[in-house]
């Protein structure tokens, strides 16, 4: 195991890139529009004040009291969702999960409890964020093996009309699934249930624990280069969307489907996505969908194979040939890819998300898989 806590300084951003769809964009944590600002009309309200954050780190000094109604939700959440592993999980992140289950079966769990388990195993911890952070402090953070998570849960307040309608003067564990599904079930901002559900059982795993950090140190030389998005659809298609082989079938090991049941049945049954090998550098040359579920996803052999395709590695001569955006499109497929499965892209090309064809799409995974 690397060094664990090798407490290098926060990488200046320099002139690098921000996304401003995925980013603070510079308001920081107490500034007008900032990270606090933000945070106090979080559902039912954490209210914070600057005291409560490590200002250089934005780590929360501590995690925020829960209401009853929200361990409900993360209750609703993971009863959901625990059913969608066996099978579809892979083989590592269901060794961490059950070694952790104990701790999620009954409401939001306390991350002080969390990194009693995963420390010991792994040298990993996890530390509240109020949401999204700088990719450069999100770097330091990997690269110092703390995992920042979300300390708010989806659901309090319901963006659209329909299902603020639907949901009208229902208790949470009358919530029906059909009228919360772009809410409580899918969300474009990592809150704690997909942070610590979809992402810390794989944290108790080795490779995985290495692969992580290596990523994070990799951030100073993408800041370098101003190839943070090309750096990023890295994480993205392994970290958040990856899937690998396992005795001869297709799983799952990437948190951002481990944490949405949808987008599990479609990630591996769907005859809509692509499923092509992993390889560095065609990933960072493809494009990535935010607010739906992936036209392409990218199969590893293992996480170890993962771990030394990356790790270590130095990026910089691929860099140097890589434009500052995308080559690829989300629904290319190339000679030279290794193809697993060559999707049809029906999901993608009827509209997606919310559109009649894309749900009876989903209707019938659904149906069939058992959801
Ligand atoms: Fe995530």
């Amino acid at each position: 195991m690397p060094d664990t806590h090798v407490d290098t300084a926060i990488p200046d951003m320099g002139e690098a890139y921000f996304d401003p769809l995925l980013q603070d964009q510079g308001a920081g944590i107490d500034g007008p529009g900032g990270a606090m600002h933000r945070y106090a009309i979080r559902p039912e309200g954490h209210q914070l004040t600057a005291a409560d954050f490590e200002t250089e780190s934005w780590m929360l000094k501590r995690q925020p009291v829960y209401t009853e109604a929200e361990h409900q939700r993360w209750r609703l959440l993971f009863e959901n969702q625990r059913k969608m592993l066996p099978g579809r999980a892979c083989s590592d992140f269901m060794k961490g999960f059950e070694a952790l289950e104990h701790l999620f079966k009954d409401g939001i769990p306390d991350f002080e409890d969390i990194n009693q388990i995963l420390e010991p195993a792994t040298g990993w911890r996890v530390v509240p964020v109020p949401e999204l952070i700088p990719d450069n402090v999100f770097f330091w953070h990997l690269e110092n093996r703390r995992f920042p998570a979300g300390a708010f849960i989806r659901g309090g307040k319901p963006k659209t009309d329909r299902v603020r309608k639907a949901n009208e003067g229902r208790a949470p564990e009358h919530i029906e699934y059909s009228a919360v599904e772009d809410d409580l079930f899918y969300l474009q901002e990592p809150d704690i249930f997909h942070d610590i559900f979809g992402h810390v059982p794989m944290l108790m795993d080795p490779f995985f624990a290495d692969y992580i950090q290596a990523y994070g140190a990799g951030g100073h030389r993408a800041i370098e280069f101003n190839r943070l998005k090309n750096f990023g659809a890295i994480y993205w298609y392994t970290v958040e969307f990856g899937l690998i082989e396992e005795e001869g079938e297709l799983r799952i090991y990437g948190a951002g489907i481990l944490s949405s049941p949808d987008e599990t049945l479609f990630s591996l049954y769907s005859d809509s996505p692509h499923r092509i090998k992993m390889v560095p550098e065609r990933v960072m040359r493809t494009d990535y969908v935010i607010s739906d579920f992936q036209d392409t996803y990218f199969v590893v052999d293992s996480i170890e194979a993962l771990y030394r395709s990356t790790a270590g590695r130095d990026f910089t001569p691929i860099y140097k040939r890589l434009p500052p955006g995308f080559t690829y499109a989300t629904t290319a497929c190339l000679d030279t890819d290794e193809v697993v499965t060559e999707g049809r892209q029906v999901y993608k090309f009827c509209g997606g998300k919310g559109k009649p064809r894309a749900q009876a799409h989903m209707e019938k995974l659904r149906a069939k898989h058992g959801r």
